[in-house]
Order: C-alpha cells, then sequence, then structure tokens
C-alpha cells in the first residue's frame, strides 16, 4: 500500500511501452510543461529490449528496463513480474503507451480502472485483437474513411473493450499513405489527448484520495 493520495501529492505513473516512444515522449514533455501536473511518471518499462523508448526515459531520468515473456518464462510469469514491479513501487495508474502485448483478465482485474490505453483509431472502429499499429491505419484506408482518430480507454479484460476517456477527430487525406496518416493521428491527436486523459485520471485518483 502507497501512502494515501492527498491534493499535494501526485499520482505515480509507471508506462508500459513496446517501440519508438512517442507517447511516451508526450507524457514526459507534458510533465515538464506542466500539462500533466496531478501525476509523475516513476517506471517505464518495455516488453522489448530494443525499444527507442528505454532511451527517451532514460534520458528522461525515469527508471527504465525491459522484461520479456522469454526472461519470464511465459506470458504468467510476465504478469507476476510486472505485478511485482508495479506494486513494489506504489504506482497509482499504469499508462500502456504503444504496448503491443495483451494483457490477461487476471492483470486487468488487479488493477481495475487504473489501466488506460491509446488506440490509434476512434473506437469502435479499427480496434481489437489484430489491430494494433499502423495495421490500423491500414484498415481505414483500405475501408475509405474520411475521418480516424485517437481513443483514450480504461483497460479491461476486452481488447480495446474498456470504457473510453477521450476521443479525438482527424481528417484522412487524399493520398495518405499508412504512415502519413500515422503521423498525423499521432501529432494531431495520441500526443494531445493522452497526456489529457492521464492528468485527468491523475487528478481524479489525488481528489478521491485513492491510495494504491
Ligand atoms: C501508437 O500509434 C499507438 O497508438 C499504437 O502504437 C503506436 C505506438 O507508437 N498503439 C496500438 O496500436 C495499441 N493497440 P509510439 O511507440 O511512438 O508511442
Amino acid at each position: 500500500m502507497s501512502d494515501a493520495l492527498n491534493a499535494n501529492a501526485k499520482a505515480k505513473i509507471a508506462v508500459l511501452v513496446s517501440g519508438g516512444g512517442t507517447n511516451l515522449q508526450a507524457l514526459i514533455d507534458a510533465e515538464k510543461s506542466g500539462i500533466l501536473k496531478s501525476g509523475t511518471i516513476r517506471l517505464v518499462i518495455s516488453n522489448r529490449k530494443d525499444a527507442y523508448a528505454l532511451e527517451r526515459a532514460a534520458k528522461a531520468g525515469i527508471e527504465a528496463f525491459a522484461l520479456t515473456k522469454k526472461s519470464c518464462g511465459g506470458q504468467e510469469g510476465f504478469e507476476r513480474r510486472l505485478i511485482e514491479e508495479i506494486d513494489s513501487r506504489g504506482i497509482d495508474l499504469i499508462i500502456l503507451a504503444g504496448f503491443m502485448s495483451i494483457l490477461s483478465e487476471d492483470f486487468t482485474r488487479h488493477f481495475d480502472h487504473r489501466i488506460i490505453n491509446v488506440h490509434p483509431a476512434l473506437i469502435p472502429s479499427f480496434c481489437g485483437k489484430g489491430f494494433y499499429g499502423l495495421l490500423v491505419h491500414e484498415a481505414a484506408l483500405e475501408k475509405g474513411v474520411k475521418v480516424t482518430g485517437a481513443t483514450v480507454h480504461f483497460v479491461n479484460e476486452i481488447p480495446d473493450g474498456g470504457e473510453i476517456i477521450m476521443q479525438k477527430a482527424v481528417e484522412v487525406k487524399e493520398g495518405d499513405t499508412p504512415e502519413t496518416l500515422q503521423r498525423r493521428v499521432m501529432e494531431e491527436a495520441e500526443w494531445i489527448i493522452l497526456p489529457a486523459s492521464a492528468e485527468k485520471i491523475c487528478a481524479e485518483m489525488c481528489q478521491k484520495g485513492r491510495s494504491v
């Protein structure tokens, strides 16, 4: 159990990543600029050793390391280690920022309403199992949608199925490739609504004086 949060305390955040970490960077920048003022990033864990996100965390002076399923002997061991690392630091909120691994019901129940995820589409479009990263934008272009966007939502046992916290729409332009669309969705939506959602949830946690 960590100390109960109060009006002066900040919620402790762990960010789980797998890749480039531009969303992690947006969170780090938001904490520096004061957009994220009710929470503080204390831990970054990657499920890939080569994730550039780990370097971003190190540059910002945040504790960061990789934990792979292989090194933990599979999904169960991986989640057990994650829980140990997160709980032992008194983390209040877990943010999935480009974390490309599905978490079990046991895990999501353990952190009920304490895990949020950013998804690069307007849920319920282009979401669920198999829709991640560039594949989401490929599917949106294939369908010919004129508007897409990003969603931040709570994480429960259904992939991309938890309660929606924020969404932002982004225009699809003629001649877009999955890469150009991905970049616009990040710039115009993800990097804005992820820090804003983190602040909203952390502020609510502080107000409620919630303890872990
Ligand atoms: C982001 O677009 C994020 O929304 C997406 O992967 C990218 C990670 O980029 N996440 C998912 O598709 C999860 N279902 P980043 O590592 O630069 O933040």
